[in-house]
């Protein structure tokens, strides 16, 4: 019998890039999501690459009854994985009580439910936000944790704190926390991608809807950082191989592979790469010359972070295997053809 797993989440970004590689390894995927920041035809473009179109509920995980009616008529899941939650770092810090309820009461709901529905594992969205500017480059799961820059880096900290708390009170769940450092990139398809609502705040949305034109330029936040070019340095992972670890980790848990009932791992390339290395990659990769300018620094942004990811390649056997010139062609890709059919998805 295939495996049950439940993706919230399930029609975001990194969510939606998880469903295609459970299913593609034969797990039987049920999607949740609020559709509050993604559409539900992504369901539709998950079945249109892996061939099977997961059910979708949409309801939010934040209403305890839906959670529960849920979980009582759905039998049998194997697991969670756990990616619904609100991600805007800037919106966070003029919104925290909305951040924290969303992304806390879901977390909370959704224990609640394994432990009265018998759902035995969780694999948890966790980011590297979580170590603010590490004092040890690069940054190993037991380097200290540190106070978030931000309500959302808080939720990461504190959700990853309450599963820790609850698996290790209760010996019938277990969990892993990934913490991912910046994923980029879409599936190679281009049917699935980052939909980012309004003016984007992530590095590479900007780069690509600028070089499509909707923005005039690129402002680079700082080029008097203490780094080679001036410019912060982060670890950019391919959103594929990122959906991969999940993959791993889900089954890590169901075979029981795991060494402790709360496992952490770093998920990053290993390798730091800075703002302008990165118009670099893009530009290479695309052919197109992107226009940008530096500006002053973007408050709350870490210097310089990038993941020692050896736990993961020991452990898990997953290392990552696209170049950030792969992921910025297809994060182009898919920039190109949301576009060009003039849609919001
Ligand atoms: C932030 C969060 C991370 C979260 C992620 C997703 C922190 C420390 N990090 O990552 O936890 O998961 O957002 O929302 O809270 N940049 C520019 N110009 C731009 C946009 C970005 O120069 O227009 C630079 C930034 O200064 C940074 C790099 O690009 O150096 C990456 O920025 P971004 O994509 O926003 O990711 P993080 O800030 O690393």
């Amino acid at each position: 019998m295939k495996k049950k797993i439940v993706v919230t989440g399930g029609t975001g970004y990194i969510g939606s890039h998880t469903a295609v590689e459970l299913i593609e390894d034969g797990y039987e995927v049920i999607l949740i999501d609020n559709l509050y920041n993604s559409e539900a035809e992504v369901a539709d473009r998950i079945g249109m690459i892996s061939g099977i179109t997961p059910q979708l509920e949409v309801f939010d995980l934040c209403d305890q009854e839906r959670v529960n009616n849920f979980f009582s008529t759905n039998k049998g899941i194997d697991a969670i994985i756990h990616f619904a939650a609100y991600k805007a770092v800037g919106e966070s810090v003029n919104k925290p009580l909305e951040y924290y309820r969303n992304n806390l009461v879901s977390l909370l709901n959704l224990l609640d439910a394994m432990k009265l529905y018998g759902i035995p594992y969780m694999v948890f969205s966790s980011s590297c936000t979580v170590y603010g500017q590490p004092e040890k480059l690069p940054v190993t799961e037991d380097a200290p944790t540190r106070p978030a820059v931000s309500p959302y880096g808080n939720t990461k900290k504190i959700g990853e704190e309450i599963i820790r708390d609850t698996v290790l009170s209760d010996n019938n769940i277990k969990a892993i926390s990934l913490r991912y450092f910046n994923p980029i990139g879409a599936h190679p398809s281009a049917l699935i991608g980052e939909l980012p609502q309004g003016v984007p705040e992530n590095l590479v949305p900007f780069i690509t809807q600028t070089a499509w034109g909707l923005m005039d330029e690129l402002k680079v936040f700082g080029n008097d950082y203490d780094t080679p070019d001036g410019s912060c340095i982060r670890d950019y992972l391919h959103v594929v191989d990122l959906a991969k670890a999940h993959v791993i980790a889900v089954q890590r848990l169901i075979e029981n592979r795991n060494k402790s009932n709360y496992e952490v791992f770093n998920l990053g390339t290993g390798k730091g790469v800075s703002v302008l290395e990165a118009i670099k990659s893009f530009e290479r990769a695309t052919g197109i010359k992107l226009k940008y300018r530096i500006t002053r620094r973007r408050p709350g942004d870490i210097e310089k972070i990038w993941a020692d990811p050896s736990l993961a390649n020991r452990e898990l056997g997953w290392k990552t295997l696209s170049s950030l010139d792969d992921a910025m062609r297809t994060a182009w890709e898919w920039e190109k053809n949301i576009r060009k059919k003039n849609r919001t998805l």
